[in-house]
């Protein structure tokens, strides 16, 4: 496939990179899963739990000072997974940005994206701490989230740039100034997408606040015009994502850009499938998982594709 070539002899930084990337994409999951199983207070203090540095796993175990109603050791330790995974992300990206320091004079943009990824962990660190204190503010959780998609496509943009000078391909100038368009407009798309669901999700939290008793499969009802505007959205998400799909398969013989935009059509039908479930099936909590995860997926995959038409050279042929 076209894309070996990306992937194939890489040094220290490049490998560093990638897993890191994979392990952020696996920490996204894990704080779907945190927010949906309701665990996001499992351990109700920071950056210890329950004062403690390993968490019990029994309730006869508590320090004295917690209320033992308080424990719940699944919660307690899906909350703990999802802070060691946060801590060994934080490392990785710490290690990343130490192996970038050789790009330093080379590709001072590699060292630059390493360093911004630093940052943004850092930052999303203490954010953590801001949102248990907060007791789960919603907006906070989605700020939280936002920063964690952030951090998913710096990463990515860092390990492109250590490996953009084995991209051969070329584009009809037409097709390249097409798909450039299409994928900029894509990402907008979807980046706006994720912001309205963010938004039904924060309503979804405040009917579960207000109606204590209500049962899941009514809270959607009460969501109000939001979450019509966000399912309508998916249309104009679709219709994009399949313009991708037409112009990357009319332009792209020999290079990566039909695969990507084939991954990138499975993740739309998939997630608006899971959209219709969650409306229709009383929010299944899987579903919110998957959801969620699904659109980090979908920001990440189309800004790799643009970061490939970007850097390909505009001229008659295609090919590595
Ligand atoms: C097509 C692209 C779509 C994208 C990129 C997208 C993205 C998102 C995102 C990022 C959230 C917030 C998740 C969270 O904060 O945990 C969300 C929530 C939600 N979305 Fe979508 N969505 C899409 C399509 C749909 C469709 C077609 C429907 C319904 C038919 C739908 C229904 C919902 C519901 C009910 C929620 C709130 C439930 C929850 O996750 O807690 N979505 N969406």
């Amino acid at each position: 496939m076209a894309l070996r070539s990306l992937f194939k002899g890489l040094n220290s930084f490049q490998k560093t990179a990638l897993v890191t990337l994979g392990v952020t994409f696996l920490l996204i999951f894990i704080g779907g899963l945190v927010r949906a199983t309701g665990a996001g207070l499992g351990c109700p203090d920071w950056p210890k739990c329950f004062g403690l540095w390993i968490p019990p796993t029994n309730v006869a175990d508590l320090p004295e000072a917690y209320d033992p109603e308080q424990f719940n050791a699944f919660k307690t330790w899906m909350e703990y997974v999802n802070r060691l995974v946060g801590v060994l992300v934080g490392f990785l990206i710490l290690l990343t940005f130490a192996l970038s320091t050789r790009y330093l004079w080379r590709a001072p943009l590699v060292f630059l994206g390493a360093a911004v990824a630093l940052l943004l962990v850092l930052f999303q660190g203490w954010l953590g701490g801001q949102v248990v204190r907060s007791g789960l503010q919603s907006g906070m959780i989605t700020i939280h989230m936002v920063v964690a998609v952030l951090i998913l496509n710096v990463l990515v943009w860092t390990w492109f740039q250590s490996v953009k000078d084995r991209v051969r391909y070329s584009f009809g100038g037409k097709s390249r100034r097409n798909l450039a368009a299409i994928l900029v407009v894509l990402l907008i798309v979807v980046i706006t997408q994720v912001v309205f669901g963010s938004q039904v999700r924060e309503a979804l939290e405040m009917v579960k606040t207000a109606y204590p008793g209500l049962d899941r499969s009514l809270w959607i009802d009460r969501v109000g015009s939001i979450d019509m505007i966000h399912r309508s959205f998916s249309w104009l998400v679709l219709a994009s994502v399949l313009l991708f799909q037409y112009q990357a398969l009319k332009a792209g013989g020999g290079t990566p850009l039909p695969f990507l935009a084939g991954l990138t059509t499975a993740a739309t039908v998939l997630q608006i499938l899971l959209g219709a479930s969650l409306v229709y099936l009383g929010i299944p909590p899987a579903a919110q998982v998957f959801h969620l995860w699904i659109a980090a997926f979908m920001t990440a995959v189309p800004f790799f594709a643009l970061l490939i038409v970007l850097r390909s050279r505009a001229g008659l042929s295609s090919g590595v």
